[in-house]
């Protein structure tokens, strides 16, 4: 009477999506924040130009010029050449902008000069590191570079920056690899730069300076070439930015397009310099952005018990284990089954797209990498904490079970 078959399926499907909506709405509520905070922070920002009494001529970052009032209370601060924030209609300086904000110690701050991660760091993605380092690796490593620069003669086909957008799940390398290329090609090459920001730093709270900060952000980065810059959750520009009508989605409009303007600068200007977006959600990233950068590269999670065994090894390598269940190099197989029976019971779904771009990925999965080192210093901690030599079996099973009684749902990206 009833196909059984078919109700569990559709259970199955209903539970999803229901863990779907869960997701959603949370990052649903962290971005209505931001836009919050965007549409209360934003004023017009521009530079004073003259002052005539209790007056001040303003001219804001898109050009225009403004005579507004002076209040008493600023009147010795309000000067030509001080960025000062408007009112809303342009009427009254409500501040005076600190000098922090102007200056680019801001972003200095995010310089790496010496990772210390390298290729064999990286466990699995072998194809994944090796699309990232084909994307990179001819703008950065000088050898590279000069065989390039061999083969194509006209200095116009050199164009632009090295680009690469990753996306994947929370956990699986994406910033990771990043570094390791960074750190290889200090080791092998010459020393490269790290530098990483996250897309949320470059929305600033006064209007017009979102495009300053990229701008400053990309001088940076030239300076300290060779460099990687890393631009992490890229997907809160094109989030911030569906407020178009608003002086904050214009303000976010206008940061794209800066950074669309630095992307596109000649390879003179970009000279030594690769650009990495990293997302879990690349499904809203703007198509004019993603036509920019050069590559894609879906970084998945680790997709079969071997993956997942590579994993554990390479992290319990590092610390000290207990021989009945460590040979030297690896788990023994009974060891590592009664650590999988427990794993596999917690299930992850990643789901995504680009439309734009024909890419679709869909990804069943029970532990991230991330997870795998955690389990594995914390086990250590713990060992450490109670006298013990080493890593125990049951120390990793009490941190494997505490994963598994997370919620065994992490998100789902449509
Ligand atoms: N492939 C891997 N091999 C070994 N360790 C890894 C791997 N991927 C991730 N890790 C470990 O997990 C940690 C977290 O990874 P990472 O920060 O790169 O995740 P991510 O993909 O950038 O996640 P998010 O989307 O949350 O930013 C790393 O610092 C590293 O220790
Ligand atoms: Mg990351």
């Amino acid at each position: 009477m009833y196909d059984y078959a078919k109700i569990l399926e559709l259970e199955k499907e209903l539970m999803r999506k229901e863990r779907q909506i869960e997701y959603l709405q949370l990052e649903l509520k962290r971005y209505q924040a931001v836009i919050e905070e965007l549409r209360q922070g934003t004023r017009p920002v521009g530079m004073v130009q003259d002052v005539v009494e209790n007056n001040a001529y303003v001219r804001l970052e898109g050009g225009q010029l403004y005579e507004v009032t002076i209040p008493p209370h600023l009147k010795e601060k309000v000067q030509p050449g001080i960025l000062v924030v408007l009112s809303p209609n342009r009427g009254i300086i409500l501040n005076v902008v600190e000098k922090r904000f102007t200056e680019k110690s801001l972003w200095s701050l995010k310089v790496e000069r010496s990772v210390n991660i390298y290729y064999e760091d990286v466990v699995g993605l072998e194809k994944e590191l090796k699309e990232l380092r084909k994307a990179v690796e001819w703008v950065l490593s000088p050898e590279i570079r000069r065989r390039r620069e061999r083969i194509i003669k006209d200095q116009r086909l050199l164009e632009e920056a090295g680009s690469v957008l990753l996306f994947g799940p929370p956990g699986t390398g994406k910033t990771y690899m990043a570094k390791a290329i960074a750190g290889s090609l200090s080791r092998y090459g010459q020393k490269t730069a790290f530098i990483k920001v996250e897309a949320y730093e470059l929305v600033s709270k006064w209007l017009g300076e979102s495009a300053k900060n990229v701008r400053e952000l990309f001088k940076l980065a030239r300076e300290e070439a060779p460099c990687i810059l890393f631009i992490d959750e890229v997907d809160a520009i094109a989030r911030a930015r569906t407020e178009i009508t608003s002086d904050a989605g214009r303000d976010v409009q206008g940061m794209l397009n800066q950074l669309l303007t630095e992307l596109g600068e000649g390879f003179q200007v970009n000279k030594d310099l690769a650009v990495i977006f990293a997302t879990n959600l690349p499904s809203v990233i703007d198509p004019a952005l993603l036509d920019r950068i050069r590559k894609i590269v879906y970084v998945p999670p680790p997709r079969t018990k071997e993956e997942v065994k590579r994993l554990f090894d390479f992290y319990l390598s590092k610390v000290s284990v207990d021989p009945e269940i460590w040979d030297g190099n690896s788990l023994r197989t009974e060891a590592f089954e009664e650590l999988w029976n427990n794993i596999k019971r917690r299930k992850l779904i990643y789901e995504t797209s680009i439309p734009f771009k024909n890419i679709r990925v869909s990804d069943e999965y029970w532990i991230t990498p991330r997870d795998v080192k955690n389990v594995v210093q914390e086990a250590a901690s713990d060992a450490a904490f109670q006298g013990l030599d080493y890593v125990t079996l049951d120390k990793l099973l009490e941190h494997v079970k505490g994963l598994t009684l997370e919620k065994s749902f992490q998100a789902v990206f449509l």
